[in-house]
């Protein structure tokens, strides 16, 4: 078992596992349970995950400022489950639908929910569908709100394997953030944005916004089109698209 990894049996959800011992681990650290009982989602939802689906907690500390924008390391954390899932996984192409669901085809592979114990920490909290065994239930939801997952798109890797590289590419991009910005993150992020060139409805703190997807500017904020007129987003929640 690498130095890194805190492995436990069972718990209640590992982020917030690691938001109440956030002062006694590294840069670095990595929560993960085979087992989450109380696993939360972004905006106050409940994440459940069958066995099968990885549910894990990564941590990182303030080097010199890269976790000042909570957007940018958001979008970083997508980036590098995509560039791990798709080292693993020969041929697969991961989206991302802004600000960091990780997607294959439209169907959601990962989701990701990150959280700020303190202004120089943050805990990524990732649970990414390797080979879920799904209930019934699964199967009669519509297209749209189905899940996918890795098995679906060639031999499912370790949850170790994942993790390696998932830890590599978060604590790369966080770098990359803290030296120059979210510039160099930004091809990589354009080449998987699953929203440009689409319809989309964004909820934020203002009320709702319609617009066409048109990419993800240097700060990290969504940009949407409504006629000549670009509107960038710095949080909110797409509600379709
Ligand atoms: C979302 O799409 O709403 C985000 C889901 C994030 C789930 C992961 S599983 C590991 C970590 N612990 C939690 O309680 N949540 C995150």
């Amino acid at each position: 078992m690498p130095p890194w990894l805190i492995s436990l049996e069972s718990c209640p959800s590992t982020n917030t596992w690691a938001m109440e011992r956030w002062a006694a681990l590294a840069h670095g650290a990595v929560v993960w349970t085979e087992q989450q009982t109380a696993g939360r989602g972004r905006n106050g939802h409940a994440w459940q995950a069958p066995p099968g689906v990885l549910t894990a907690s990564i941590i990182l500390h303030h080097r010199s400022g890269f976790l000042g924008d909570a957007g940018a390391i958001a979008l970083v954390a997508g980036l590098a489950v995509a560039l791990a899932c798709e080292d693993l996984v020969p041929g697969l192409q991961v989206d991302l639908k802004w600000p960091n669901d990780a997607l294959v085809n439209h169907r959601k592979l990962a989701g990701i929910l990150c959280e700020r114990p303190d202004s120089g920490v943050v805990v990524v909290g990732i649970g990414l569908n390797i080979d879920p065994r799904w209930g019934d239930d699964h199967r009669a939801l519509p297209v749209a709100t189905q899940a996918t997952s890795l098995a679906e798109h060639g031999p499912p890797p370790t949850a170790l394997a994942v993790l390696t590289r998932l830890r590599r590419y978060l604590d790369e991009g966080a770098g990359l953030l803290d030296r120059k910005g979210l510039g160099p993150l930004l091809p990589g992020l354009e080449a998987r944005d699953a929203l440009f060139g689409r319809v989309c409805v964004v909820a934020t703190g203002d009320g709702e916004i319609r617009g066409i997807g048109a990419g993800i500017d240097a700060q990290g904020r969504l940009l949407l089109k409504t006629g000549q007129t670009v509107t960038p987003i710095a949080s909110g929640h797409i509600t379709a698209w």
